[in-house]
């Protein structure tokens, strides 16, 4: 313990910092959760509610509510940490426990997913999290070699329809997006193309099942809802499950069939029940991966456009002549090759991660440390990591909010990616049994770079506009124009 200037005891933690209180308070009960949840859907957005809290209090780790609020969550009451240095407590099993805790402050009916838990719920204590875990490295291993051309005949038809169409105008890729994410993860993951199987309305019966667990953190369903109605529809009590069921049945008949192998894997070598197993595969395939997808895709296009026709240019260049030199093809070690492309992948992941909160209580009475200060959380309390905050950390990362193109190119810029958080673990940490990293790290590092090669195999140069944010969680992205590519370097994979 050391003096402060009037005379006090000042406490500090282990490692030397001042342990202070943490600033912040929840307000008023029920009025102030409202008041809140107002003011990060509609009036401030998720980014300025946070940078407002972190800025009247002076501090990185703030107490707040953390919408939806009262209603559909059980507490509201949040420890926000909002630097790249206390946002690490999350990644610490020993410190947070992760049950139930996914989509945050509320958990969705469990009538969704036939009654069970979906692993992403689990905390790494529970024996079943470690086997379903093992379970999904087995799955990402074993199909491994399909991801490149199931993604090839995805989005090559996603590119042939915005060719077929710019002709007459401008072609929103969100849509096209969803139904590409949707069948690409299927027949990666199953070796079947549900739109096929199932057909074209295959995307929107996972995308309706989607809105049901993730409506409590949507906004701006449609212009058509003024706001005050919205926010009574969506975040206030949950929407019935059953409109989700008819689709959901269809989907389990479709993941059963084109499944079967792997739920055999899953009873052989992992000792699961098929129903657990089959619910699990559609979670991991339909929410995990497919809406990763659906959100990451607007996001890296997002940047790109916005980063125009310089890095266009650049892309080009490094693209065309790796895949030159690999015979025409696109493979993993090609891609490995390509250090600007892979770059840009993580600049758009760094400045849009597109599960933007992680959670868990704390398992014991801790302390949590920021750059300069101490704070001490009590046992249960609920912590709330925002990444585009933590990521945008002046402290760890120059030009912050700016997209820097090569920022993660060389030695130096490799040193970064420790503070690169958007699998719930540093880029430089792997998935394991033991701790709740996303397993889908590489497999997603793999497809942000394969769009962005196939985008610039395709096209010299594009230009797409970001209009607004659809449903408040992915960017609309609309194309404006596509110039082809002089040479084609790749027809079929
Ligand atoms: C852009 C795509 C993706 C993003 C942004 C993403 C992000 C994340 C994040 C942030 C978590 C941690 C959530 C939490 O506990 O707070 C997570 C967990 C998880 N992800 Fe991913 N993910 C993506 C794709 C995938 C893919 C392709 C798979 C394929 C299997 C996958 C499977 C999972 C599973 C099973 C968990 C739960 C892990 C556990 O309980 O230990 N994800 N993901």
């Amino acid at each position: 313990m050391a003096k402060t200037g009037n005379g006090t005891a000042e406490e500090h933690s282990p490692s030397g910092l001042p342990i202070k209180q943490i600033p912040g308070n929840y307000g008023i009960p029920v009025l102030s959760p409202i008041y809140d949840r107002l003011h990060y859907y509609y009036f401030q957005g998720h980014m300025g509610y946070f940078k407002s809290h972190a800025t009247k209090n002076n501090s990185t780790v703030v107490r707040l509510n953390m919408p939806p609020g009262i209603f559909i969550s059980r507490n509201p009451h949040v420890i926000a940490v909002l630097d790249a240095k206390s946002f690490r407590v999350l990644f610490d099993p020993s410190k947070v426990e992760k049950k139930n805790t996914f989509t945050g402050t509320y958990v969705p009916p469990l009538s969704l997913y036939s009654g069970l838990r979906p692993m992403a719920y689990l905390d790494t204590t529970e024996q079943l999290h470690s086997s379903l875990k093992s379970f999904s490295f087995h799955l990402l291993a074993s199909r491994k070699s399909q991801f490149i051309p199931t993604f090839h005949k995805a989005y090559s038809s996603l590119f042939d329809t915005v060719e077929a169409k710019i002709a007459s105008g401008p072609v929103e890729f969100n849509g096209l997006n969803q139904s590409s994410a949707f069948d690409f993860t299927c027949n990666a993951f199953l070796g079947a193309v549900p739109s096929e199987v199932i057909g074209p309305s295959a995307s929107n019966k996972a995308a309706i099942w989607l809105l049901l667990q993730l409506h409590p953190l949507a906004s701006r369903l449609t212009k058509f809802i003024p706001w005050p109605i919205e926010d009574l529809l969506l975040h206030c009590v949950p929407l019935p499950p059953c409109l989700a069921h008819g689709g959901y049945k269809t989907l389990e008949e479709f993941f059963s069939k084109a499944g079967e192998s792997l739920l055999e894997d899953a009873a052989n070598k992992f000792g699961l029940s098929r129903d657990v197993a089959l619910h699990n595969l559609i979670f991991m395939t339909s929410f995990n991966a497919n809406a990763g997808f659906k959100i990451f895709m607007p996001i890296l296009l997002k940047w790109l456009a916005h980063a125009g026709e310089t890095l266009h240019g650049k892309l080009v260049q490094e693209i065309r002549s790796v895949v030159k030199s690999s015979n025409g093809k696109i493979t993993l070690d090609a891609l490995e090759k390509m250090e600007l492309t892979k770059s840009v992948v993580w600049e758009a992941l760094r400045l849009d991660p597109p599960v933007e909160n992680q959670f868990g209580h704390a398992r014991t009475d801790l302390i949590i440390e920021s750059h300069d200060t101490a704070f001490r959380v009590k046992k249960g309390e609920m912590i709330c990591g925002y990444q585009p905050l933590a990521m945008r950390d002046e402290k760890v990362f120059k030009n912050a909010e700016q997209f820097v193109a090569d920022r993660f190119v060389g030695d130096q810029g490799k040193k970064l990616l420790e503070y690169v958080y958007w699998s719930n673990g540093p880029e430089t940490v792997s998935p394991t049994v033991g701790n709740k990293q996303c397993p889908g790290k590489d497999m997603v590092i793999l497809v942000g770079r394969l769009f962005v090669a196939h985008l610039f195999l395709r096209y010299d140069t594009f230009s797409a506009v970001h209009d607004g944010m659809l449903l408040g969680l992915e960017p609309r992205m609309v194309f404006k124009s596509v110039k082809k590519a002089s040479e084609v370097l790749i027809s079929d994979q």
